[in-house]
């Protein structure tokens, strides 16, 4: 009779472990990551910010139609002396841009958004 009962229970507390690892998992699948963007990280303007600019927006921003002038060599002037990079980053015209305008939303991924926030956060330098 003990025997059986210990059976029993083995088998209920294997049923109740089965129960929590499939409602573990369903949860998983649900939950929401955001963009793995470090903001304790330090972001350059040559190697992570210019890239995005070649990549997405010097088709228009090329110096000639649309200012800021976007092209590498001229962007970081272009956007000082334009005043588009101001401190805090959220409200600076190059992240205001990127993030509010319609027509650019589209054009850069939220990783990207986020790593132009960080670069001009920790000081907007021309590193
Ligand atoms: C298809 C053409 C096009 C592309 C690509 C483009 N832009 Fe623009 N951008 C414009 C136009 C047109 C304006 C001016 C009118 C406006 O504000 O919508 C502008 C204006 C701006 C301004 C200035 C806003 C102001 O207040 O003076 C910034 C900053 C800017 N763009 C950043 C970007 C960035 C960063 C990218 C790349 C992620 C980008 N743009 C890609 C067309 C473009």
């Amino acid at each position: 009779m003990n025997q059986k009962l210990k059976k029993i229970r083995q088998i209920f507390i294997a049923l109740i472990l089965i129960a929590a690892v499939k409602g573990f998992s369903s949860c998983e699948k649900y939950s929401f990551s955001p963009p793995a963007v470090d903001q304790k990280q330090t972001w350059h303007f040559q190697a992570d910010i210019q890239p995005i600019f070649n990549g997405i927006c010097i088709t228009c921003h090329n110096g000639k139609t649309q200012f800021p002038d976007l092209r590498s060599g001229k962007s970081y002037a272009s956007l000082k002396s334009g005043g588009y990079i101001t401190l805090p980053g959220e409200t600076s015209k190059l992240y205001h841009q990127m993030t509010t305008n319609s027509a650019h939303i589209p054009r850069s991924t939220d990783t990207q958004k986020l790593e132009v926030l960080y670069w001009i956060n920790q000081g907007a330098l021309n590193n």
